[in-house]
């Protein structure tokens, strides 16, 4: 049959505008809806527009965007930063304990439309103390979303409280004597924000009270700052995980420490899209990560900001990599088996997993 040319005074306009829909590979449809732990997940980051501006209007703060239509238009980044100036701005409609259960209440219920199981929800407290929200608000808040997402989703979670790497680790050391109160709602302590130019070793203080706490510890590193910031995150902050950590692939050594240690890597393929670590998601190096042994897993980071959550992660990945079944089973179990859930607990999370992909 000869195709109609897209210029042919008989062409439907429709068909020849419509993008050529598809087709799923089994691996993609698999990986929807297999059980799975999210463990990258910046709270603030699944702040929707509509939500940004329903809270706004709540709390009364004026937002430097007229509609939720502007805002959204202005999610063009080019790197990490012009990612963060945007998502800090956002994030200042957060006031009250209400606006941070909304918040994360919100990502629970996409959470659970994905099959996700257990989340590992990152927050950002100095964005919100600085702004002269008390520590209990923060924690309170989200903790209650969780206690009320186990109870009415059957989804477990922890909260993992992230310094902001831009500031001092005084701020840091402040910022963890303030959380104290409110240590046994935290599983671990995470590191984030401007890469390039703060390396891990600037937060070995703070991290060394951290461990002597009891906290678990992980750290950005890897996303666009060089391999040796993943050598610092394991060697001077002892990070038990490597959140993105995709630019290990350039140093062999490293590569193979990872792999014989299992350290597991949160890789977010969109969000390495969105801020152009990859050019096009079938230049993603998931492929490269699981072909070298290493523990990778898949994760949404801000999802409000980059383009879907996990499933969205997923399928396109899958997609854009022509990932197998053998793949999503892997990166699920990965998942699972890269969280802070205790021995029992882990086992009905592999059971539920062995469920899910009959
Ligand atoms: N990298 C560093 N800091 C962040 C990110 C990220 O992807 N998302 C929110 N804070
Ligand atoms: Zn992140």
């Amino acid at each position: 049959m000869n195709p109609v040319p897209a210029s042919s005074p008989t062409a439907p306009q429709a068909a020849a505008l419509a993008p050529m829909p598809t087709a799923l590979s089994d691996a993609a449809n698999l990986a929807q809806r297999i059980a799975k732990a999210e463990l990258h997940i910046h709270i603030e980051g699944s702040l929707e527009p509509e939500l940004i501006f329903a809270l706004a209007q709540r709390n009364g703060v004026a937002l430097a965007y007229p509609s939720v239509e502007a805002l959204r238009a202005a999610y063009a980044f080019t790197d990490l930063q012009s990612f963060l100036d945007i998502y800090y701005a956002g994030a200042s409609v957060l006031l009250h304990e209400a606006d941070f259960f909304d918040m994360a209440w919100a990502y629970f219920l996409r959470a659970q439309a994905d099959n996700v199981v257990h989340a590992e929800l990152f927050f950002d407290p100095q964005t919100h103390t600085a702004r002269g929200v008390p520590m209990g608000t923060v924690i309170n808040g989200l903790k209650r979303a969780c206690d009320q997402a186990q109870a009415q989703l059957g989804i477990s979670s922890h909260l993992i409280l992230c310094f902001l790497r831009h500031l001092s680790e005084d701020d840091a050391l402040a910022t963890l004597e303030a959380a104290l109160p409110y240590r046994a709602h935290l599983v671990g302590v995470g590191l984030d924000s401007s890469e390039v130019g703060h390396p891990p070793s600037k937060f070995a203080n703070v991290f060394a009270r951290s461990r002597a706490l009891g906290l678990r510890v992980v750290a950005h590193a890897g996303e666009e700052g060089p391999p040796d910031y993943i050598w610092q995150a394991l060697d001077v902050l002892k990070a038990e995980r490597i959140d993105h950590g995709v630019r290990c692939l350039e140093d062999a050594a490293l590569v193979k420490r990872l792999a014989a240690e299992r350290v597991p890597l949160t890789v977010c393929p969109l969000s390495n899209l969105k801020l152009c670590v990859v050019p096009d998601l079938t230049q993603h190096p998931m492929k490269r990560l699981l072909d070298a042994g290493l523990c990778a897993t898949v994760n949404s980071d801000d999802p409000a900001y980059f383009g879907g959550y996990m499933n969205a992660n997923f399928v396109q990945t899958v997609q854009a990599l022509n990932l197998g079944r053998e793949d999503v089973i892997t990166l699920a179990r990965n998942s699972i088996e890269a969280s802070f859930v205790c021995a029992e607990h882990r086992v009905a999370l592999l059971e539920k997993l062995e469920q899910s992909i009959q």
